[in-house]
This record gives C-alpha cells, structure tokens and sequence, in this order.
C-alpha cells in the first residue's frame, strides 16, 4: 500500500527579504514569480519599498529604476539560498520588460540580472525553460511597421530559471519508496523535462474568483504543479516567497507536497479556508485527468506498437518502465484550517477500474472505492476514494 499522507500549508503575512520563520536548509524546492522589475503595474509597489525608484521614474533614469529594483529582490534570492538544503531545487519565473523612456524604446533583461546574482552568491545555473505563450495578435507589430529597418521582436515568453543549491540531492533509504511513488510517467517526462513550453496556455486557474487576481499576474497552475513534480518528492517542503494568490500553495496540496509562502500585500495575503474549499474539486478532477491522459497515452501506444512492458502496482494499468511502477497519485480529500494561517490537507486516491488493453484488475483490488464518487470524465474507469 502507499504511504500515508498529510500536508500542512503556511502563510505569512510580511516581507520574504527577512524570513525569519524559516530556519536554514529547511526547504526542498522553491517555486516562484516576483514581480518584474520595469513592468509597470509593479511600479508603485517597487517604489513604496525605495522612495528612490519614484524620483528616478519621474526623473527618466531607466538604469537607476532597474538597478535599485533588483536590488530589492536580491535579499529575497538571498533569502532562497540559505533556506534550501543542499541539492534543493529553484525555480524562478521571470519575464524581461520593454519600455520606453525619454523616447528611447529599449529591453531590460531581468532574467539574465537574477540568474547573475544566483550565481554569484553560489547557486548551480542549469537549463532554464521558455515559457512561450500564446499570442493573440497576428498583426501586433512594434516600432516602424513593415519598413526596415526600426521594427522590434515581440517578447512573447517568460523563463523559468532553474538553479541548484550545490549538488545532487541524496535521497536516505527512508525517502526511497516516497520518491518512487512520487515519479512521472515516461510521456510526461518527455513534454516536462523540454526547453520550451508550448502547451502551458494562459492562466487557468482553480480559483477564478480570487481577490486581487487582476492585480496579482498569477501563474497558471499547471506550471507550479509541474515543477513541483519535476524537483520534489512528496511530503517535501516548497516555499514561495511571493505567493500572490497561492497557486504555489493550491499546485503543492494537489501534488502531496507541503508548502510556506510569503506575502507583503496585505490585501492578497488571505488563507481562507473556504477559497481553497472551493479549489478541492478541481484539484480532483485535474488529477483525474492526469491518469485519464495516462491511460489515453497506453491506449494509443499499444494500438500502434503492442503492449507496453510494465505494470503498475497500484492501478494495474500499464507503464513504460519500471520506475513508474510504484506510482501513486494522491489527492486532496480534506482540508482543515488548522491555524489562522495554517491549512492542514488529507488525501485519498484514485482507484482504476481497468479490464481493457491498459492493463487489468490487478492491484486495484486491495484499494477502497465508493462507487457514489465516481468522478464525470471521459474515462469510466477512474474513481476517487
Ligand atoms: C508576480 S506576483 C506572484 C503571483 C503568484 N505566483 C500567483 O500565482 O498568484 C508577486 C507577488 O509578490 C509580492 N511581493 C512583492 N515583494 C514582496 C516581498 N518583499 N515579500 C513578500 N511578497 C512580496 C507581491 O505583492 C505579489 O503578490
């Protein structure tokens, strides 16, 4: 049987370039997007934290304005370093500004700036990803049209920096069987683990009707969700000291991960019980699609080259290979608010019912299933539990 599972979500109210609540090597993955130096909806909170920022905007000093941001970020990264334990991951998402001041339109590539410091205060740089995002119009153009030569490169991708503190994480005998049921399966390898992400599209959200979203630039889930599966094991801790909305938080209880965030904004900074209620639901039916998308994946695989070699314990269904044998997918079933900033998660699972080409009834046996939760879905086969 898999391990059991709990996961406890914090959040604190202050200012991440001093987390004193986190003790040192304490974390295994961060997961986070600050806001963007030079884009403007940022402007006022940059500037209330530096009065200076204010002067060099109303002055047209760009240099100062994103020299003097960065600076207030590097406390934060600085923060990041001495909280990962050795082998802990970051993932940082970041996208460049264009801007036009006194005239002159010009880039202000905050990716290579933050991978500059990471470096230099002793992070391991590795592949970063590109986000590329859909575009919407066809005929945007900026500068001087269909005429050379004054025309500029739409920006039309974030990164994703990826960086290490130190070198590989060991895992002691007692994390092994969580790391193994914490795998991937081998097509979500293939799609996750690529340098540009295509398939990432908007910000689809659990919870759309959050405070302040307009006002937050939140990521969409699936990008948390999928890094935290890329560099974390269950039961892990994930911070994200610029929390927004909480998607780090909603994408870490739907992977079996624990999670801290901060928040300066005061007005975003809510951990209410009901809003991540309400996201309970969706976690479910996301991650039933996860295995639905799975199951599709084996069902293809097999018409075209036969079946495939392994099985997995818990389900029964088929895999590619033996690492995915012990897979299990957890899912949020209750959540508590423990503390006022404190939620506690429990889970159930999914049990699959599967007779077909995918594998069988065996292992799903020995799992309990309740009929009346049946989730709706393409595929009849899935249940919670
Ligand atoms: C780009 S948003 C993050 C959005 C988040 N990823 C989400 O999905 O909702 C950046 C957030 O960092 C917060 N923030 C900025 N500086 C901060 C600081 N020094 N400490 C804590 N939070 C900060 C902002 O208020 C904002 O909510």
């Amino acid at each position: 049987m898999p391990t059991e599972l709990q996961t406890r979500h914090r959040l604190l109210r202050a200012d991440a370039r001093r987390m004193a609540a986190v003790a040192d090597a304490s974390v295994n993955l961060v997961v986070t997007s600050p806001p963007y130096p030079m884009i403007a909806m940022w402007d006022g909170l940059f500037g209330d934290l530096d009065p200076e920022i204010a002067r060099s905007l109303a002055d047209g000093r760009p240099q100062e304005m994103f020299a003097r941001m960065h600076g207030l970020l590097d406390p934060v990264w600085d923060e990041v370093y001495r909280v990962l334990r050795p082998g802990g991951f970051a993932c940082i998402n970041i996208g460049d500004a264009v801007r036009s001041f006194n005239g002159e339109f010009g880039l202000y590539a905050n990716h290579v700036r933050i991978l500059d410091h990471l470096q230099r205060i002793g992070f391991t740089c590795l592949p970063a990803i590109l986000w590329r995002k859909p575009t919407n119009a066809p005929t945007k153009f900026m500068g001087s049209g269909m005429l050379p030569a004054g025309a500029y490169v739409t920006l039309e991708h974030e990164y994703i920096l990826i960086v290490r503190k130190g070198g590989k994480r060991r895992f002691p005998p007692d994390e092994q069987p969580r790391r193994r049921e914490s795998a991937i399966f081998w097509e979500e390898r293939n799609t996750f683990f690529s340098d540009v992400w295509t398939d990432i599209r908007g910000s689809r959200q659990l919870l759309e009707a959050s405070a302040g979203r307009d006002r937050s630039a939140a990521f969409p889930f699936e990008l948390a969700y999928r890094l935290i599966l890329m560099y974390a094991i269950k039961g892990d801790m994930v911070l994200d000291p610029f929390w927004g909305t909480g998607t780090t938080t909603l994408a870490a209880s739907a992977a079996g991960r624990s999670s801290i965030g901060y928040e300066i904004d005061q007005a975003l900074g809510r951990l209410a019980a009901d809003n991540v209620q309400a996201a309970l639901a969706g976690m479910q039916n996301l991650l039933q699609a996860r295995l639905e998308a799975h199951l599709q994946f084996a069902r293809d695989w097999e018409a075209r080259k036969g079946p495939l070699k392994y099985r997995n314990q818990h389900y029964g269904f088929r895999v590619m290979t033996r690492q995915e044998q012990e897979i299990f997918i957890d899912v949020p079933s209750v959540l508590t608010l423990a503390t006022d900033d404190e939620i506690v998660c429990e889970y159930g699972g999914i049990s699959f019912d599967g007779s077909d080409e995918t594998g069988g009834l065996a292992g799903n046996q020995a799992m309990r299933s309740d009929p009346a939760q049946r989730l709706p879905g393409p595929d009849r086969q899935l249940k919670l539990f």
